[in-house]
């Protein structure tokens, strides 16, 4: 069984892998990305635009995700902007950005949150999502990291997103619980890709 990936990142197609080990489902990443403008309000709508712009290309099953990083003294921005934040829109600007917004701001709670979209053949569509709720660090913890990482603090951890392993992060991330949402329907419904 194979699904496509909708995405370009391979920070992402790694964190697939690992969370959604199945032994009969292959992720594969497109032979070639299509430049889907993700200009929806929300992560549903985002999610289905990019997914169903790849299925009309590849006409195989696929899975598409959007995910953004919701900060409450921000009135819920960067939200499904997080990719594009900054000008530049790279992930050290991006950080950079959020870091000079939130200075002096002692509410720095926020939450991430991915929505995923599946179809596997003309018909069907279906959702997944997952939220991970945490606090942002006034500093990065570390110089690299995916995203926001370096500067996100899960609730209930004394480490950041980029310091833990993904193992770890997989089981109480945005992306990971939405994955496994997505896992468990995907092994009782082995019927649906062929
Ligand atoms: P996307 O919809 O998955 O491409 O995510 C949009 C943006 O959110 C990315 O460009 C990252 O900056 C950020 N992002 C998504 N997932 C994560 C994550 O797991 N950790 C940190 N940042 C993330």
């Amino acid at each position: 069984m194979k699904i496509l990936v909708a995405t370009s990142n391979s920070d992402k197609l790694v964190e697939y892998k690992k969370a959604l080990s199945i032994p009969e489902i292959e992720l594969m990443l497109p032979e070639e990305s299509i430049d889907v403008i993700e200009d929806c309000n929300t992560l549903m709508e985002n999610s289905r635009l990019k997914g169903i712009a790849y299925f009309n290309r590849f006409k195989l099953p696929v899975l598409a995700d959007d995910t953004g990083l919701f900060v409450h003294a921000l009135n819920g921005a960067p939200g499904v902007h997080s990719a594009r934040y900054s000008t530049k829109g790279t992930y050290d600007a991006n950080v950079i950005k959020l870091l000079k917004e939130l200075e002096g701001i002692t509410e720095r709670r926020a939450f991430f949150e991915t929505v995923i979209f599946f179809k596997s053949d003309e018909k069907s569509e279906y959702f997944f999502s997952g939220k991970c709720h945490g606090t942002i660090l006034s500093e990065r913890t570390c110089s690299e990291g995916f995203g926001y990482d370096p500067v996100f603090l899960p609730d209930g951890y004394e480490l950041s997103f980029s310091q833990i392993t993904l193992e770890e992060k997989n089981r109480i991330s945005h992306r990971g619980l939405a994955v496994a949402k997505f896992k468990k329907f995907i092994s009782h419904h082995k019927d649906i890709i062929k």
